[in-house]
């Protein structure tokens, strides 16, 4: 979900106020998604390196956290979509770290569909993670052993990645599971992204002829 920052810059508004129409987009979006029978969808809400931005916008992105941890998330699994959060919690303030536990242990029995918001999240630090995990485990792992000890585990890999705002790069989002995804890069900023774009998207994804390294 990029492009926050200068949609709210073009019209002459705070990064935050972009970081808030984002989430209105977030919200609506998911809903197609679930309604057109997706049944993952996962989302780079906040990333390691996010961290360094200028404390003011983290503040506010907290702050939005905050009331959609509390409020617009609850509404989600009354919908019965499960949701998991990937990443490093340990720098997230404690009430939002209360209300990331309280979501993720939430059982819903026969979800419609998972969501999953990666934020304090960095691939190269999932990985990390992952490989000292495995050796304080005392295994030596192998690609499906490895995959279990990831924010991931249990989940598939994606499809199909879209980054929205015109940076054709990956920016350390799902570094070891976006191995055969499917990408996508469209220059339409995040709180811009229609169901149409989403529509067309997926459109464009069912006639790609994905081969997995093989001959068909
Ligand atoms: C993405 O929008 C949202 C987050 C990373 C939280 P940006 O904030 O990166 O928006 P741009 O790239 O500056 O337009
Ligand atoms: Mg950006």
């Amino acid at each position: 979900m990029d492009g926050n920052g200068r949609w709210a810059k073009k019209r002459v508004q705070p990064r935050s106020f972009g970081h808030k129409a984002g989430v209105r987009t977030l919200m609506s979006i998911l809903e197609d998604c679930f309604d057109l029978g997706i049944k993952y969808v996962s989302v780079y809400a906040f990333s390691t390196e996010n961290w360094n931005r200028p404390q003011v916008e983290v503040d506010a992105l907290m702050d939005l956290f905050r009331t959609y941890f509390t409020k617009q998330f609850s509404k989600l699994i009354e919908k019965k979509i499960k949701i998991n959060v990937w990443g490093d919690k340990s720098k997230f303030p404690d009430d939002i770290k209360n209300a990331i536990h309280e979501i993720e242990n939430t059982a819903i029995n026969d979800p419609k569909g998972v969501f999953n918001i990666a934020m304090g999240y960095g691939g190269r630090n999932e990985i990390i993670k992952a490989v000292n995990d495995a050796i304080k485990a005392g295994i030596e792992v192998d690609e499906k052993t490895f995959a279990s000890y990831l924010y991931t585990t249990g989940i598939p890999d994606p499809d199909l990645i879209i980054r929205t705002g015109g940076e054709m790069r990956i920016s350390n989002f799902l570094l070891y599971q976006c191995a055969y995804s499917e990408l996508y890069f469209t220059k339409t900023l995040w709180p811009d992204f229609s169901k149409e774009e989403l529509i067309e998207i997926l459109e464009n994804y069912n006639i790609r002829d994905r081969r997995f390294g093989k001959v068909k």
